[in-house]
C-alpha cells in the first residue's frame, strides 16, 4: 500500500525487500528518512502493528499529506470527492497555478493528492524555481479518492511519528533523533531498524530519475548518506539501504556492509528493451539469508 502513486515507490517489490529485512517481530522501532509514499512504512505497520514508526522526507507536500491522512482523513476524503467531480485538463491547469508555497493543512493535501494522481506518469517534479511542471495525464481515469483506501491507511498510522520535512543532509540531527528514539522507547539499538531509500546513483547519464527536488541528489549527498549509515550501524542499529548497482555504490559499501541483489523483471512490457531485467542492490549491516532475490513486476 502506498499513500499516493510515487516515483521510486517500493510497492511492487515489498515481498522481496521484506525477505532481506530483519524479522519484523523483533523490530520495535522503524525509521525511514526517505519515506515518499510510505509503502515500506505501511508494510512494516501491517506486519508488526506494535512497531513505532518514524518517518520523514525532504518533500513538504509529501509530509503535509501524510500528516493529514493521519490526523484529518474524513475532511480529506470529503474535499477530494469534490475535486474529483471537477477533474479536467483545464481544472488541472488551474490547480497548477494555485500551487501552495509552504504546504500546510487539508487544502494543500488535497492539492497534492489531485496533482499527483493526474500528472503524467504520476510524476511530481519541480523546476528550478520550485514550480510543479508536469503535464496532465488525460488517459488516467483512476479514482482520485477511495474512502476505503484512505481509511485503511489511517488505521495503519496509529504508531506513525511524522518528523518535520527536511533534507537528509541534516545528518547530525537525524543521528541525534535516533538516540532520542532509543531513550523515549527504552529499547536496545538492535531493536531499531533504519531503512534508507534515497534517489539512486544513476547507472548511466540518461537512465534514472533523481530529480525529486530542484537541487537533485548528487554524489556528495550519497557520500553523506553512507557516513550516516555507518554511524547508525556503529550505534548498533540494524540498517538497510536500497540503491542502484552503480560502481560507486558497490565500491563505497562493499567493505563495511553486505550487498544483496534484487532482480526486477517486467513481464508485460511492450518492447524487448523494456522487458530487460533491472538489477538493484540492498545494502545491510546484518547478514540476510538470501543472496539474490527476483521480483516479477
Ligand atoms: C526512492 S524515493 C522513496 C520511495 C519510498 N520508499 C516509497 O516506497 O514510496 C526517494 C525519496 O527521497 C526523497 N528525497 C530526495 N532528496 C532527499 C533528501 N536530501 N533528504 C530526504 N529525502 C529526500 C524524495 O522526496 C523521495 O520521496
Amino acid at each position: 500500500m502506498s499513500a499516493f502513486p510515487w516515483t521510486g515507490g517500493k510497492v511492487a517489490v515489498l515481498n522481496s525487500l521484506f525477505s532481506i529485512f530483519p524479522k519484523m517481530s523483533k523490530v520495535k522501532a522503524y525509521v525511514d528518512f526517505f519515506c515518499g509514499g510510505c509503502s515500506v512504512a505501511f508494510e512494516v505497520a501491517r506486519r508488526n502493528p506494535d512497531c513505532e514508526i518514524y518517518i520523514s522526507d525532504l518533500n513538504p507536500y509529501v509530509v503535509n499529506t501524510l500528516k493529514i491522512i493521519k490526523n484529518n482523513p474524513d475532511e480529506l476524503i470529503e474535499e477530494l470527492q469534490h475535486v474529483e467531480e471537477l477533474d479536467s485538463e483545464e481544472y488541472f491547469a488551474k490547480m497548477k497555478k494555485r500551487q501552495p508555497i509552504n504546504p500546510e493543512g487539508v487544502g494543500d493535501a488535497v492539492w497534492f493528492m489531485y496533482i499527483i494522481n493526474r500528472s503524467f506518469n504520476s510524476l511530481f517534479r519541480l523546476n528550478s524555481h520550485g514550480k510543479f511542471n508536469v503535464s496532465y495525464n488525460n488517459r488516467n481515469n483512476s479514482r482520485i479518492v477511495s474512502p476505503e483506501r484512505i481509511g485503511g491507511l489511517y488505521k495503519l498510522m496509529t504508531n506513525f511519528h511524522i518528523m518535520p520535512a527536511g533534507s537528509f543532509s541534516r545528518v547530525a540531527r537525524q543521528v541525534e533523533s535516533i538516540k532520542t528514539v532509543k531513550t523515549e522507547l527504552q529499547i536496545g539499538p538492535s531493536e531499531i531498524f533504519v531503512y534508507f531509500d534515497p534517489p539512486y546513483v544513476p547507472v548511466s547519464q540518461t537512465s534514472d530519475f533523481v530529480d525529486y527536488n530542484p537541487d537533485g541528489f548528487g554524489l556528495a549527498d550519497q557520500q553523506k548518506l553512507s557516513n550516516v549509515m555507518l554511524n547508525l550501524a556503529q550505534l548498533g542499529c540494524l540498517v538497510a539501504q536500497s540503491n542502484s548497482n552503480a560502481d560507486w555504490v558497490l565500491n563505497n559499501y562493499s567493505d563495511n556492509f553486505h550487498i544483496r541483489y534484487l532482480e526486477k523483471y517486467r513481464l508485460n512490457a511492450a518492447s524487448a528493451a523494456a522487458r530487460k531485467k533491472v538489477l538493484e542492490v540492498v545494502i545491510t549491516n546484518y547478514e540476510p539469508a538470501q543472496r539474490l532475490i527476483s521480483s516479477f513486476l
